[in-house]
């Protein structure tokens, strides 16, 4: 029996606000197989970061709602942990790089300290295990010095620098599911592409399953296999980034692609650019969210709710995709 990686079944979140409930995640679902990456993409305020502290279960408790049917990691359900219990699978069996270092790494502990404690945390051992294991994952990451940067505190790294040590924190336990959440954004691009092969290395080598979380379609393209197109808190695209960036289906993946100087470059786009702008969360359009932007809009767009079937490998919600 296949088991994935990661599954997320039925996932919603919302806030409760002054202005009325905000559906910022909607009823999605979809898996990665171990030892691959899948690109979750969208306009921003679609729903990307809200999806994944959802599945990490880091989303307050106050004002926030989220349901699931399940989330599963190695078929293990983890949507309904307590605290104590989600603490034990956090860093173990999923781990999250943030955009912004200082997001997970402490200014007051060196580098060492804060990747020596979360392999102690879920595996325990003595000083000298502890210490041999950190260094070894500074220089799985491709530091070649890693004592000196294991005595580093953040503020003494540069920003390249602190991303890959928060990808050692991240990878120290070897977690089964890792999601990058915009973690090379704030990057130059010869950082960021040393960081995405360091990504690369250590999924190969560990067969990590990786939700990359991005603006950027042309690094998802250069790093995924899969990619998932996010908008207005529901998928409206899944499927390999080959068949995405050759012959997009849904008309808002090709209008992200459109964006692309390179991708037009090679393939004329179908649609320039995207009209219009993103609705606003409490006031979300009836039927497809995307009709009031979209050039194919029906009448049965505005009617009804395209479905999105999540068991197939290419899924599009969409009456009218493109053929
Ligand atoms: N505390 C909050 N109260 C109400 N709405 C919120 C709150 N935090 C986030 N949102 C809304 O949730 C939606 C999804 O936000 P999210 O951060 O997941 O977007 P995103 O796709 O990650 O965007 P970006 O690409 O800019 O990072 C947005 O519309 C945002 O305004
Ligand atoms: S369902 Fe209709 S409005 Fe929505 S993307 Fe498809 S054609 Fe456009
Ligand atoms: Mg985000």
């Amino acid at each position: 029996m296949s088991c994935h990686a990661l599954k997320v079944n039925d996932l919603s979140v919302w806030f409760e606000t002054d202005s009325g409930r905000r559906q910022v995640v909607d009823h999605i679902s979809f898996s990665i197989n171990a030892g691959e990456s899948t690109g979750l993409v969208g306009e921003s305020g679609c729903g990307k970061t809200m999806t994944a502290l959802a599945i990490l279960g880091l989303l307050p408790t106050s004002g926030v709602g989220v349901s699931a049917a399940s989330i599963e990691i190695n078929g293990k359900d983890i949507s309904s942990l307590n605290a104590a219990q989600r603490r034990a699978v956090l860093g173990r069996d999923i781990a999250m790089i943030f955009q912004q270092p200082g997001t997970a790494l402490d200014p007051v502990f060196t580098i060492g300290h804060q990747i020596s404690a979360v392999y102690r945390r879920h595996f325990g051992g003595s000083k000298k295990h502890l210490w041999q294991i950190m260094l070894d994952s500074l220089e799985a990451v491709g530091f070649s010095r890693a004592e000196k940067i294991a005595s580093a505190y953040p503020h003494q790294l540069s920003g390249g620098m602190r991303q890959l040590a928060m990808i050692a924190m991240a990878t120290v336990c070897n977690p089964v599911v890792i999601i990058a959440d915009e973690s090379t954004t704030a990057l130059d691009n010869s950082t960021k592409s040393l960081i995405l092969k360091q990504l690369e290395r250590l999924q190969l080598q560990h067969k990590t399953a990786i939700l990359l979380i991005s603006h950027d379609l042309a690094m998802v393209r250069q790093s995924c296999r899969n990619v998932l197109v996010m908008y207005c808190g529901r998928l409206l695209e899944r499927t390999d980034c080959q068949s995405l960036y050759s012959h997009a289906q849904h008309p808002y993946s090709a209008g992200l692609l459109s964006c692309i100087p390179q991708v037009s470059a090679n393939r004329p786009p179908r649609i320039s650019a995207i009209p219009g702008q993103v609705p606003s969360a409490t006031d979300l359009p009836s039927g497809c969210h995307f009709a009031p932007r979209c050039i194919r809009v029906k009448p049965q767009c505005q009617q009804s709710v395209p479905h999105f079937d999540s068991e197939d490998d290419r899924a599009v919600a969409c009456f009218r995709p493109l053929s």
